[in-house]
């Protein structure tokens, strides 16, 4: 069963692009992957938009489909054995699952740029970072080759590499992992896109080297005014740079909210137990609380709300109904916006 969401920010299908279009939106998409075993459901209809200068933080524990999300965003899913059965991504109110390879492509690299967790797979280890930097603009740009390098020193000040000029040459083995990881976001950036996906940008970096690259990368967002969709499983690492959270889980978005009213009452079970396992300084010594269970077998998604059998809430009808993502309110019924939840018992969950 298909169920179309509701939320609070999201507004009605347009069929041409405009003005008032955020700058993405993502509309009840879907993506399986037929394996030899059957269908896995990886994406159940998610919705999230972001707009410009606004960073949204996908959250959630690993499987639960926010890199497939990403990876149809930019067209980059393996189909087969990917499929997207149903769903909308509307890049300033266009839908892209619907526009020529063409039309596509021009908004894929230069408009949305992605960076991945790990830059030493995702650069070529054969040629200068001066070269690939350098490319972008030779091949984007009709640059000359001497054109083209004084952009590459540019871009490497820009994400503050030390050295740059000196450096240009060098390859990216030659770089520590932070270093690396600010050459990528040079290369994301080289061609000023609007929207910038970054999928766990810092998991492979130490705690330090982690906030320096976040902070480089907030900068950078906030001075050209980019979009940005920020991937983690981390909590840690959203509440400084995000201004909302959509957590997914089994393929679906299950609350969106504005960060820090997310933490401070979250309206669905998987979101407190995600909070509560989180270290905190002033409880050393206790135990840290783990979410029961793994998350389901895409394969064979549970029936009813996917979390079922892991919530300490669950009730029969939580077993048999699939819960709407639903606009979340006060009390007294007064609008929390950008506020929804996905649980038959959200009231219960942010009042309680
Ligand atoms: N090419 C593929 N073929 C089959 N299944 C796939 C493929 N790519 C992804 N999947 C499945 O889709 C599901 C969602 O994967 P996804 O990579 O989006 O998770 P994630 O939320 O990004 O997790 P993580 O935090 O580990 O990165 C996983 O169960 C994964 O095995
Ligand atoms: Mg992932």
């Amino acid at each position: 069963m298909t169920i179309m969401d509701k939320t609070a920010d999201i507004p009605a299908p347009r069929a041409g692009g405009s003005d008032d279009s955020p700058l993405l939106e993502v509309r009840d998409l879907h993506v399986e992957f037929h394996t030899r075993d059957g269908v896995a459901k990886a994406v159940n209809g998610v919705n999230y938009s972001v707009d410009s200068g606004e960073t949204l933080a996908v959250l959630g524990e690993s499987g639960s489909g926010k890199s497939v999300t990403a990876q149809a965003i930019m067209g980059i899913l393996d189909m087969p054995p990917g499929k997207i059965p149903q769903g909308q991504i509307l890049y300033r109110g266009q839908d892209m699952l619907t526009m020529s390879y063409e039309e596509r492509r021009k908004i894929r690299g230069q408009k949305i740029a992605m960076i991945f967790q790990d830059a030493l797979s995702s650069l070529n280890p054969v040629l200068s970072v001066g070269y690939q930097l350098g490319e972008m603009f030779r091949v984007h740009q009709g640059l000359s080759k001497k054109q083209a390098k004084a952009k590459a020193i540019e871009l490497m000040e820009r994400v503050k590499i030390p050295a740059a000029k000196q450096r240009v040459g060098d390859y990216p083995h030659q770089f520590s992992g932070g270093m690396r990881q600010r050459i990528m976001i040079a290369m994301a950036l080289a061609l000023e896109p609007d929207l910038i996906i970054a999928d766990e940008p810092t998991t492979a970096l130490d705690v330090t080297v982690q906030a320096q690259v976040m902070d480089l990368l907030k900068e950078l967002q906030t001075e050209f005014n980019m979009g940005l969709i920020l991937i983690t499983h981390d909590l840690g690492v959203v509440a400084d740079v995000a201004d909302k959270i959509a957590v997914m889980y089994a393929g679906r978005i299950v609350e969106t909210a504005p960060v820090h009213e997310l933490y401070k009452r979250p309206a669905h079970p998987y979101t407190r137990g995600l909070l509560d396992s989180i270290p905190r300084l002033d409880q050393k010594g206790q135990e840290l609380y783990a979410i029961k269970g793994l998350p389901p077998n895409l394969l064979k998604i549970p029936s009813g709300c996917a979390f079922n059998p892991r919530c300490p809430k669950a009730e029969d009808i939580c077993r048999t109904e699939i819960p709407a993502l639903v606009p979340v309110s006060e009390q007294d019924g007064s609008e929390l916006p950008g506020r929804g939840s996905a649980c038959h018992f959200w009231k219960e969950t942010i009042h309680g």
